[in-house]
């Protein structure tokens, strides 16, 4: 049984995702300062439900990503290998960046060269500044893109493998479909004269109709990259999104597709803080009318199940 064991790899365990900033003339390509490492969450839409790769001891499969463009490479290292030995690459290949190269020298040429030249694509939103530890020479920036914004439909397909790595449930969206929108979210790090990129996280929304002449904007995926969570860009994207979405005259309502706990979590702290400033929980009395549910939903462009939720975390705050 034991020495069957040494030749599973679990698949989220041995697939490594590095983001790499590639600064030209460091030295060693892979001067450790500059990779941030981390595993995925989930591979099973890869590799099957249990997550299991059989014949090899020792599996390592390194995904390395250029931190700004997201430009590819992949390698995969083992100590031993049976001869019928699971298919890595053919196996993953869908998942993966179509110009996902398998040259070490040229993905380092390519991602010194993206480090000086890479610039987000499309319109620039907004910017914030964090406090996060070591954000001080950083500004935050927000872009908006739809398929046919110049660059976006290649950085998509590469960044699209995060959504199946990070989100629970998340499927490769249709590419030719022009009606998706996304935001993205880049740092923009000043540092000896130069400005460079990283990519921090993104949103995808589709416009569906909303009877009988507006749109229901519904989040689908929506991001933040592993080293830059819990820093508080998930509630500037989330902000960010909300306050288009209030100045846009067409859009009636915003809805969110599947939404996990820490995004339910986001979600209702980021709705109740913007209700409370606008004075939605003033002489709260329980029971609350079904019709000042659906006034407040339709004032706040929230859903009717939303409001009602946050009702609820209001008059259980009331009660402590
Ligand atoms: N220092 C410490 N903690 C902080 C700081 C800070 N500077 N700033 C914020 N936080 C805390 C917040 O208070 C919050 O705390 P809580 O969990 O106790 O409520 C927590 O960090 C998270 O808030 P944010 O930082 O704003 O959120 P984050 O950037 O981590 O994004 C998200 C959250 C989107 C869920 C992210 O973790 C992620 O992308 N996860 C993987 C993918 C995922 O699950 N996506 C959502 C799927 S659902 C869908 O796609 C529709």
């Amino acid at each position: 049984m034991n020495s069957l064991k040494q030749w599973v790899a679990n698949s989220s365990e041995a697939v490594n995702i590095r983001l790499v900033k590639a600064v030209p003339g460091s030295g060693d390509d892979d001067d450790e300062d500059d990779i941030i490492e981390f595993n995925p969450e989930f591979t099973y839409p890869i590799f099957g439900e249990q997550e299991q790769i059989f014949g090899y001891k020792d599996l390592m499969i390194n995904l390395e990503f250029a931190s700004g463009s997201l430009a590819s490479c992949f390698s995969m290292g083992y100590k031993e290998k049976k001869p019928t030995a699971d298919k890595i690459y053919s196996t993953m290949k869908d998942f993966l960046p179509d110009d996902i190269i398998d040259n070490h020298d040229l993905f380092t040429q390519i991602a010194q060269r993206d480090y000086i030249s890479f610039k987000p694509m499309g319109t620039k939103v907004s910017e914030y500044r964090s406090n996060a530890e070591g954000a001080e020479n950083s500004v935050f920036e927000f872009y908006h893109c739809k398929f046919d914004t110049p660059r976006f439909l290649e950085f998509h397909k590469r960044m699209q493998c995060f959504a199946i790595f990070f989100i629970e449930g998340a499927s490769i969206i249709e590419d030719t479909d022009e009606k998706w929108e996304a935001r993205l979210l880049f740092e923009r790090v000043s540092e000896n004269g130069q400005e460079t990129y990283n990519f921090v996280g993104y949103s995808n929304m589709y416009p569906y109709f909303y009877y009988p002449d507006q749109i229901r904007m519904r989040i689908s995926q929506f991001l933040i990259m592993p080293p830059y969570q819990k820093q508080g860009h998930g509630s500037r994207l989330y902000q960010s999104l909300y306050n288009d979405f209030c100045g846009r005259k067409e859009i009636r309502e915003m809805t969110v597709e599947d939404p996990n706990e820490e995004f339910s979590d986001l979600r209702d702290k980021n709705d109740m803080k913007h209700l409370d400033a606008k004075g939605v929980f003033n002489d709260l009395k329980a029971p609350i009318k079904k019709d000042r549910i659906e006034q407040v939903a339709a004032t706040y462009k929230l859903t009717k199940r939303q409001v009602a939720r946050c009702f609820e975390l209001a008059l259980l705050r009331k009660l402590d």
